[in-house]
């Protein structure tokens, strides 16, 4: 059986997944560096449980930064390195794709090369131990039509410079692994959903302009579907693979809750008018806009991810029902948390190509 790492540096720990990631590793009783740039989607609000825990600390540094990043690895010592920071939205990669290509293609190429120097320069049960874990998303498959899953095996047809992005930084994790040996493992995940879901994405956005009784963007004719997994099970998924997935391996993660996006959004309609009715607003199905589509919109992503279950015993403990109706209580109970944020992203519509 493998020990779980016990000092562990969490790139992009102040995002989204990686603040839910952190504050798992931490309750856990484990050190933790959270290295972050503090770009517009990270704050240290997500992180605000753990401030002050003298098993957590913060550094704010690029992932580009090959100095910065061996001096964190050199002063922390990490067991176990667990990359997440990246570029993360679909829309912004289509207005400006070059912070894409610098961050999760450069940077993850910085990350693997101060790595690999600083595994090699381990003592050899330090080495055995060490792990670097990639975290990816199931939008390097490309799109699928009505039936099929991705699997680990399926072939990599990115559509968006986000998944091309992604796509190439798991191909370098790949080959720093092939080539140099460095002791990788690799995950793929679907759609996630939860709190401190930076609210330019479609859950947090609808939850968000239903209270406030504004319009709900819905691009095309709302039927693309995705595959939605509550964070918190993909902290777990991640905890599991990151210590006990074999070198080498990728894992695809998912929550098996294929839904449409206006389904999506009409369920969460249903919920805000039932637990926060507002007669000034009404219904708020009635604020759903059908909107241009996406450039390049992929139509359906749906995981296949019983290699997980099977090899690693991972199963989620939400389903989306009960997940959806947790984010919007939570959403509601925090305004604190998103009020600032609104100030950083473009209350409009973005990513037409245009
Ligand atoms: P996010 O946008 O919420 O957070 C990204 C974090 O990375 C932020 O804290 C940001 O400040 C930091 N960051 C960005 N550029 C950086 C840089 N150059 N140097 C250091 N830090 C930087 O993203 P997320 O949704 O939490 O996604 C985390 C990871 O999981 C990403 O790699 C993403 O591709 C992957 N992923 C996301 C999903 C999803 O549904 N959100 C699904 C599968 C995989
Ligand atoms: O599949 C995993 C990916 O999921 C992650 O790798 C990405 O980092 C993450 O952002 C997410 O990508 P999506 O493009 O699927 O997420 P987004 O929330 O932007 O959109 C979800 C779906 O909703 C998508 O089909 C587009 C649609 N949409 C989105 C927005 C923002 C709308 O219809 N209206 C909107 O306003």
């Amino acid at each position: 059986m493998n020990i779980p790492a016990q000092r562990v540096l969490v790139t992009g720990g102040a995002g989204f997944i990686g603040s839910a990631v952190v504050r798992r590793l931490v309750r856990q009783g484990r050190q933790v560096l959270t290295y972050d740039k503090l770009t517009y989607a990270g704050t240290l609000t997500s992180l605000a449980e753990v401030h002050n825990q003298p098993g957590h600390s913060f550094l704010e540094a690029d992932i580009c930064d090959g100095t910065a990043f061996r001096a964190a690895l050199a002063e922390f010592r990490p067991d176990l390195v667990m990359h997440l920071a990246a570029e993360s939205h679909v829309d912004r990669s289509i207005d400006g794709p070059g912070d894409f290509i610098r961050t999760n293609i450069v940077g993850t190429y910085t990350l693997l090369e101060e790595t690999l120097a600083y595994w090699r320069g381990l003592d050899a049960p330090a080495r055995g131990r060490f792990r670097f874990h990639h975290i990816s998303t199931d939008e390097v498959f490309g799109t699928l039509g009505a039936e099929g899953l991705f699997r680990e095996d399926t072939p990599y047809q990115p559509n968006s410079p986000y998944s091309a992005s992604k796509a190439s930084s798991d191909h370098l994790v790949r080959a720093w692994f092939h080539t140099y040996g460095l002791p990788v493992v690799m995950s793929n995940c679907s759609n996630n959903y939860g709190p401190y879901h930076f609210p330019e994405k479609l859950i947090p956005l609808t939850i968000l302009n239903a209270l406030e009784g504004a319009p709900l963007p819905v691009y095309g004719k709302g039927e693309n579907v995705r595959d939605w997994l509550y964070v918190d099970d993909h902290a777990s998924a991640l905890d599991l693979i990151a210590t006990r997935g074999k070198l080498g391996e990728s894992y695809n993660v998912g929550g098996n809750n294929e839904r449409r996006n206006i389904d999506v959004v009409r369920t969460i309609c249903a919920i805000i008018d039932r637990v926060k009715p507002d007669a000034n607003i009404g219904p708020r199905e009635n604020l759903i806009r059908f909107v241009t589509d996406r450039p390049g919109h992929d139509a359906r992503y749906a995981i296949d991810a019983s290699k997980l279950t099977r090899e690693l015993g991972w199963v989620p403990a939400e389903t989306f029902e009960s997940g959806i109706e947790k984010t919007v209580r939570w959403y509601l109970d925090n305004p604190g948390w998103w009020e600032p944020l609104k100030a950083r992203y473009a209350r409009q519509r973005i990513g037409l190509a245009t």
